[in-house]
């Protein structure tokens, strides 16, 4: 059993009340403490009672409902607010979150909707410690010698380069792992240690065990020095790991191994966003193409799944059109093949930014590392603005 979690209804129609309370029946660890038909009332209420879900129906007398929710914002911060409403519009949804509602849904509500979203705020209520900023994205591919490491890393460079924010590079490929040998770092401690220790740690230990690169706000765990160590790291390893990472990272990146097994599973499952990595010949794309199946049997939804062309030249025999059409997605970013610059790196053991900051590769990396972060700051608002896309 979960923390109950105290719900105050504000809404003017006593049928939509009723409705309210009876969706909200289905919903373990629920305890509706106020229903009120008067803004002002339920307010007073709603301000002096801590944690607690207000759900607000703000169709009638929108300015009023919106002052309401912003006053409630800022004397009751523990305040969960859900705005209802039956008039939709992109203005609507963006004043209403602006004014500090954490979701908004539709009215007339779909009680399937409604008690996913309830679900969602109760983990989120449960765990408030975490804070919901974490993006976490991996490198994938069925393949070897794609490039899955060689944009784990520079990616994750460049996040903490432009963001200045702390950025987790994790090395999934459990045998034999390269992300050390790629920034020439020689972790003492690794994963089968963090893996094993991590609710042990508090933040400074953790930080002090994982690795910083140089003088960045790049954190690195590599994969254990003893091969035999690998086998007994779980898939709930994984992702406790990952959930207390969260507390502390603005970006987890992980480089995530060709095996499919269950730990690549939740790491994937834990993923925002997957690069799903191809080059243009024809063996790599029928594995991109078997990859996406396995996505789709993995039900994740395609806003996660981005397609990258890696070692990208033009002119190509087969053209990018032709792999959109046997991928069945669209190419999200290409990475030009510069193979002395991306050779002179990995032999020196450093990201491709070092060799040349002015080469194609170098300037591609940074554009994508803007591109990946500004995709998932909109996810997370789109995520926040209700569960329709918002065009930002
Ligand atoms: N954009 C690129 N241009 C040229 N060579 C590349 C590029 N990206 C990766 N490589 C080369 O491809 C090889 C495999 O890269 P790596 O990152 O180790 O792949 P994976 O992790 O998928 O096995 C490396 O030798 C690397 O230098
Ligand atoms: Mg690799």
């Amino acid at each position: 059993m979960g923390q109950t979690l105290n719900v105050i209804i504000i809404d003017k129609e006593e049928t939509s009340r009723n409705i309210i309370k009876s969706y909200l029946s289905s919903v373990e660890d629920i305890s509706v403490i106020g229903e009120f038909y008067d803004f002002d009332l339920g307010y007073d209420f709603a301000k002096d009672n801590g944690r607690c879900l207000v759900l607000i129906d703000v169709s009638q007398e929108q300015d009023k409902s919106l002052s309401l929710i912003k006053k409630l914002k800022e004397n009751n911060k523990d305040a969960f607010i859900i705005a209802l409403s039956a008039k939709t519009s992109t203005e609507t949804i963006i004043k209403v979150m602006r004014a500090g509602a954490k979701e908004f849904l539709n009215k007339p509500l779909i009680q399937s909707e409604f008690t996913e979203t309830l679900n969602e705020l109760k983990s989120e209520f449960e765990n408030t410690e975490i804070p919901d900023t974490c993006k976490i994205i991996s490198t994938f591919s069925n393949k070897g010698g794609i490039g899955k490491t060689s944009i784990a890393v520079n990616l994750a460079v460049e996040l903490a380069q432009i963001s200045k924010e702390k950025v987790a590079l994790i090395d999934l490929n459990l045998q034999l792992g390269d992300v050390a040998t790629f920034l020439d770092m020689n972790p003492p401690f690794a994963m089968d240690y963090i893996a094993n220790n991590i609710h042990n740690l508090n933040e400074d230990e953790l930080l002090k065990t994982m690795s910083k690169y140089k003088n960045t706000s790049l954190y690195v765990i590599a994969d254990p020095l003893n091969i035999d160590n690998s086998k007994d790291i779980t898939a709930e390893q994984i992702k406790n790991l990952l959930a207390v990472l969260k507390k502390t990272f603005s970006y987890i990146v992980i480089d995530i191994g060709t095996n499919i097994d269950s730990k690549t599973i939740a790491a994937l499952d834990s993923s925002d966003l997957i690069l799903l990595i191809a080059i243009v010949n024809l063996p790599a794309i029928r594995s991109t193409q078997r990859c996406m199946d396995l996505f789709n049997r993995l039900g994740y939804s395609s806003d996660k799944i981005k397609l990258v062309l890696n070692r990208y030249m033009e002119n190509e025999d087969i053209k990018t059109s032709d792999i959109e059409e046997v991928v069945k997605q669209k190419v999200y970013w290409k990475i030009p093949n510069n193979y002395l610059t991306m050779m002179s790196a990995i032999n020196k053991g450093v990201p491709v930014n070092e060799i040349n900051s002015e080469s194609n590769i170098a300037l591609n990396y940074k554009d994508f590392a803007s591109k990946v972060s500004d995709y998932l700051i909109t996810q997370k608002l789109n995520k926040n603005y209700g569960k329709r896309e918002l065009k930002i």
